[in-house]
C-alpha cells in the first residue's frame, strides 16, 4: 500500500477503487490480473471502515471488480478469504461467489 500508483494503478492489468462518503475515503477494493490471456482477475484488498459497514459500500465495490473483469474479457474472478470473516463470506455470496 506504500505505492499505490505505482503497484496498481499504471498497468492495466490492475486498479484499485476507493470509495468516498461526505469527503472521506471509507473503502477499498483491488483488482489484479493473475493470468493472462483471457484469465483470471483476483479480487484483493476489501475493505469499508467500521462504521461506515452495512450501507453497500462493499457490494459497490465488489461490483466494480466484476465490472473490471468484464470490461476487460476476463473469463473469472478469484478470491481468497478465511472462516474467519463471516461478513466477507456474506458479501461475496451476494455478490454471487460460490462459498
Ligand atoms: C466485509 C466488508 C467489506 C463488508 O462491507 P460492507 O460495506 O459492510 O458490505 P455491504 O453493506 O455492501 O453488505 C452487503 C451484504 O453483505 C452481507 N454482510 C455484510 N456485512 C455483514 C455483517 N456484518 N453481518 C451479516 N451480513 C453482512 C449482507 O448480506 C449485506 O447485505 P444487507 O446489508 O442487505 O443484508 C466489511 O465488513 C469489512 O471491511 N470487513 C473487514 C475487512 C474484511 O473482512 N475484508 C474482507 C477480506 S476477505
Amino acid at each position: 500500500m506504500g505505492d499505490i500508483e505505482g503497484f496498481y494503478m499504471k498497468s492495466p492489468d490492475s486498479c484499485l477503487w476507493v470509495a468516498v462518503l461526505e469527503d472521506k475515503v471509507v473503502g477499498i477494493v483491488a483488482a489484479v490480473v493473475q493470468q493472462k490471456p483471457g484469465g483470471v482477475v483476483e479480487l484483493q484488498r476489501m475493505s469499508v471502515g467500521r462504521s461506515w459497514q452495512r450501507r453497500g459500500v462493499g457490494m459497490v465495490l465488489g461490483r466494480k471488480v466484476v465490472e473490471f473483469a468484464v470490461t476487460h474479457r476476463y473469463s473469472s474472478v478469484v478470491l481468497g478469504t478465511t472462516a474467519y470473516k463471516p461478513a466477507a463470506h456474506l458479501l461475496y455470496q451476494r455478490l454471487g461467489f460460490p462459498v
